[in-house]
């Protein structure tokens, strides 16, 4: 089995600690952790080659990803939310699978979404858009959503480990249901 946990903020903050929180409910053999910020990831250029070929021209850290990508069987998408979207970081990274969505290679995987903001009550559309966004994106890939995680309510990088330490055990969970489901 294996799983690819995906941390879309640069910053090593709130959607750090839900990944994180959820690879420990998984052991380390299963589950690779990609913190985007310590990857050299270019961003897309449209030539569009991947979908006469199904192959990247782009020579950087992607080449590899999208082969681990190909053979593994889930992932843990986090993301903050960033003006009621997912991140510019993960956007790019997820632009970067245009030549497995479009060959359909990651058709029937799974993955469980964790999302974070800063918004609260009423004002957490924004992050539920923020959801919306990566479903888009899953839908379009073939790949199945096993669980959404959604902590709101946290601004500064330490708020999700201070203010609610309770959403870390949901995401432990949340990445058990993701194996369960493989
Ligand atoms: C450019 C920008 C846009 C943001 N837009 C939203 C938003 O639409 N809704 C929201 O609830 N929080 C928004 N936030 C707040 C972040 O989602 C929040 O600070 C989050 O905890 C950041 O996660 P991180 O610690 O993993 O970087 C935004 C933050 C930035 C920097």
């Amino acid at each position: 089995m294996r799983i690819i946990a995906v941390v879309g903020s640069n910053r090593r903050g709130n959607t750090y600690s839900m990944v994180e929180a959820a690879c420990h409910g998984l052991s380390d053999s299963e589950v690779e952790l990609l913190h985007l910020k310590d990857l050299n990831i270019e961003s897309c250029d449209g030539c569009l080659t991947c979908d006469r070929t199904g192959s990247c021209h782009m020579k950087d850290d992607m080449e590899k990803i999208l082969s681990r990508m190909k053979v593994a069987d889930g992932f843990i998408f986090g993301t903050p939310a960033r003006w009621s979207l997912l991140s510019g970081e993960l956007k790019v990274f997820f632009d970067r699978l245009n030549p497995l969505a479009l060959t359909q290679s990651l058709k029937g995987k799974k993955a469980i979404v964790l999302v974070v903001g800063q918004t609260e009550g009423d004002e957490a559309i924004s992050i539920e858009n923020t959801v919306t966004s990566v479903k888009y994106f899953c839908e379009s890939a073939g790949i199945e959503i096993v669980d959404v995680l959604v902590a709101d309510g946290c601004l500064e990088p330490n708020d999700l480990i201070t203010k609610k330490p309770e959403i870390l055990n949901k995401c432990k969970l949340s990445s058990k249901k993701l194996f369960q489901s493989l």
